[in-house]
């Protein structure tokens, strides 16, 4: 019987009531495929903070190191919010352990729910029958590339007065641009067989680059059919007709911006679930945060942390069966009508308002 070690890292706000339920399902699933899941808890972000001072220790980023697949809810909160840069936050430990894992692809998946088509602010028309894949390179570009503020003479106006001047730097590598096409073709290969590639290669020198390395990648898949979209353009078709998308594959803050967009196509935070691939241990969460205002209340949509554990039984355990089965336990129990506070519609049923951990019970 395989059994698999999952390093689990609840967080903050919400983090431990809707992990809980994450790791339900996951159990249940388990049991049924015969396999076996054994749980590593460790501390990271805010609470990490309390105990050690620091928002990813180091045995917290050794243990997902050597797990098998780790499970994330949510960091950050308003106890740890502070304008004194010398002290630790939160976040500064989601990025590292993306960072220290080697995470260079982010995947979000966005697809509408038939029961929640009028949770989204664009018509159900449109929206009908989306089911895209969003692959963002998120280890280069802009993020991290060089980067500076300073007082100069460059910085003066028109009246010749000395100012500010910054600068951040857009640098990819080829080798980046080529294992980022690599995994969107891959994905295409198992979905719909469909690549838009977006860039901004009428303006951009790394757009220009990326363009080439991915056509070059494109040839070693002649079963998937690629398309190459400028980002103002996706900007406006995501909107406008999103069914046209199966993957799109996207430079990092290119990415960060479409996916934003594209997480609204279902009008629903707490669905949308998000998994990081790379050299190391893939990494599962929720696209949300923490939600503080809600935090110990028992009332969170425990729905995304479930679809990242969908995510993880498929991409790191090869479970794909399991994952399905996830899947269509989420759509059934909306179809028959219940829902987390969230995304209670004007004619959902007050008995079928339901909390956390009646919801993973429901999915389970
Ligand atoms: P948020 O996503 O935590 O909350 C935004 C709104 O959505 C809130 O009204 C919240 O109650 C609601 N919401 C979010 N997830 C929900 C769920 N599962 N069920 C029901 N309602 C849900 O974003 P916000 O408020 O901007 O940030 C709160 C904290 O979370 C901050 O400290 C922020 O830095 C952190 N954060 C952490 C992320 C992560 O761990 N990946 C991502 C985004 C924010
Ligand atoms: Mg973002």
């Amino acid at each position: 019987m395989a059994n698999y070690n999952v390093c689990t890292l609840p967080g903050d706000g919400i983090g431990p009531e809707i992990i809980a339920e994450g790791i339900k399902v996951l159990d249940a699933v388990g049991a049924k495929y015969g396999a076996t899941f054994s749980y590593d808890e460790r501390l990271i972000g805010g609470a990490a903070i309390d105990a050690t001072g620091n928002p990813l220790p180091e045995e917290t980023l050794e243990a997902a190191r050597t797990a098998d697949a780790v499970l994330l809810a949510a960091v950050g909160g308003p106890k740890w919010d502070t304008t004194d840069s010398s002290k630790p936050r939160p976040e500064q430990g989601l990025l590292a352990i993306r960072k220290g894992l080697g995470l260079y692809t982010n995947l979000r998946p966005v697809r509408t729910f038939a029961a929640l088509s009028d949770a989204s602010s664009l018509k159900p028309e449109v929206i009908d029958g989306v089911d895209l894949m969003i692959v963002r390179e998120l280890t280069g570009g802009l993020y991290f590339g060089k980067r500076e503020r300073f007082f100069d003479e460059d910085g003066a106006g028109a009246d010749g007065a000395k100012g500010q001047r910054a600068y951040d730097t857009l640098e990819y590598r080829e080798y980046e641009i080529e294992r980022i096409a690599r995994q969107a073709f891959e994905m295409a290969k198992v979905r719909n067989g469909r690549v838009h590639s977006i860039d901004k290669a009428n303006v951009l020198d790394t757009s220009r680059l990326w363009r080439e390395v991915v056509h070059r990648v494109a040839a070693e898949y002649p079963e998937v059919e690629l398309i190459d979209m400028l980002v103002d353009n996706t900007a406006m078709q995501l909107i406008a007709y999103p069914r046209q998308f199966d993957v799109v594959v996207t430079e990092n803050m290119f990415g960060d911006i479409l996916s934003d967009e594209a997480s609204m196509l279902t009008g629903s935070l707490g669905m949308l679930a998000s998994a990081s691939l790379g050299d190391g241990t893939a990494l599962y969460e929720p696209s949300h945060g923490s939600a503080p205002d809600i935090a110990g209340r028992g009332i969170a949509n425990p729905l995304a942390q479930i679809l990242s554990v969908e995510m993880m039984l498929r991409y790191s355990f090869d479970m794909a069966d399991a994952a399905d089965d996830i899947a269509r336990a989420v759509a059934e129990v909306l179809d028959e009508g219940w829902r987390t506070g969230d995304i209670k519609q004007a004619d959902t049923d007050p008995n079928q308002v339901v909390g956390t951990e009646r919801m993973g019970d429901l999915v389970v």
